[in-house]
């Protein structure tokens, strides 16, 4: 058991988990996890840069224990645990800032993004900008090296960070020999372009999302809601260029995405038809599931002794890692 590789990823609670996310990193994060090791984790201390309400945090953390649990993570098979509860990690992150040259974080994108939008702004270039965003991938780094990871599943818009966390690991291992293991992301090249309701990217900041437990109802009402162009059933369309396919073609069975796609390109079939079959694919994809979460996440005691059975096995897991930078370090 302990020979196999090791897979980690973390999801930061900070929205409703939404089709993007199942595809990005949740599914293959679970299907990774049979072959691997796994560690998942709910990133919470990430989370707090960006959210400061207790009671909202302390809610999404819950919805996206549920959500993972009702999705078949098995927390026998997998270490599954919430960021806040490994003290070990955020040592690690102190001590890796000790080797972490500035300038690497200077060049990620979430905090250059913030800094040009405040310049194009014209506003003063750290304005709003508070120091876990700045040092955001030095946490995410600690994550990932205090398990030596190998392999981490993760969305195309987290490949830099892992970037990041293998420069931050070779610095150190720089200074103090080859302590740390290099880690890669894995990422679905498939999945890179997930459409949200309005066509662009699904992303909470494009408020285009569909919640991957929204309840029947609103489900429909999201999917009728999708951006199509108006040429009319019988003309034939490209199915590349179309939200419902695009977003079909990930649920569907191959011979149904081919049935489809014949329909599209012969012309005949009207959008309103279209999203009636994502919806039942939807509903066929999750409706169990559905029912699974609704009772987990009504569930605190349940979901926060998951937690907690997961952190006990994570910072067993993790102790010795920190212990051997803590040594080579000469720091006691
Ligand atoms: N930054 C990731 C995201 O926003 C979440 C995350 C935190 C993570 N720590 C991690 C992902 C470690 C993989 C590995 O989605």
């Amino acid at each position: 058991m302990n020979m196999k590789r090791i897979a980690l990823s973390g999801i930061k609670p900070t929205g409703i988990p939404h089709l993007g996310n199942y595809l990005g990193m949740i599914r293959p994060a679970l299907d990774l996890a049979k072959d691997y090791r796994a560690f998942y984790f709910i990133a919470d201390a990430h989370a707090l840069n960006q959210l400061h309400d207790a009671a909202e945090l302390d809610r999404l953390i819950f919805e996206v224990a549920a959500t993972l649990l009702a999705l078949g993570l098995n927390p026998e098979n997998v270490t599954f645990f919430r960021q806040s509860d490994i003290a070990e990690i955020f040592e690690l992150a102190i001590i890796l800032a000790a080797t972490t040259p500035k300038g690497l974080l200077n060049r990620a994108h979430a905090y250059k993004a913030a800094v040009d939008a405040n310049l194009a702004a014209g506003c003063d270039g750290d304005a709003g900008i508070n120091m876990g965003l700045f040092t955001y991938p030095i946490l995410m780094a600690a994550d990932i090296l205090l398990f030596g990871s190998h392999a981490v599943p993760v969305g195309e818009d987290q490949r830099q960070h892992v970037e990041i966390a293998q420069d931050i690991a070779q610095a150190f291992n720089r200074a103090y020999g080859e302590v740390l293991t290099v880690p890669e992301a894995v990422i679905g090249e498939a999945i890179a372009d997930i459409p949200g309701t309005d066509g662009r990217k699904m992303s909470k900041s494009y408020d285009n999302i569909i919640p991957i437990f929204a309840p029947p109802d609103e489900l429909c009402r999201r999917i009728m809601g999708m951006v199509t162009d108006s040429r009319p059933p019988q003309q034939p369309k490209d199915p590349e260029q179309d939200n419902l396919f695009r977003l079909y073609r990930f649920f569907a069975a191959p011979a149904e995405v081919e049935s489809l796609r014949e329909k599209y390109l012969r012309g005949g079939i009207g959008y309103g038809e279209v999203k009636k079959s994502l919806f039942d694919v939807l509903e066929r994809t999750f409706g169990d599931a559905r029912g699974r979460y609704e009772k987990y996440v009504k569930d605190r005691p349940f979901l926060e002794s998951v937690l907690r059975y997961g952190a006990v096995k994570a910072r067993a897991a993790g102790a010795p890692m920190l212990d051997k930078v803590r040594e080579v370090a000469g720091i006691r």
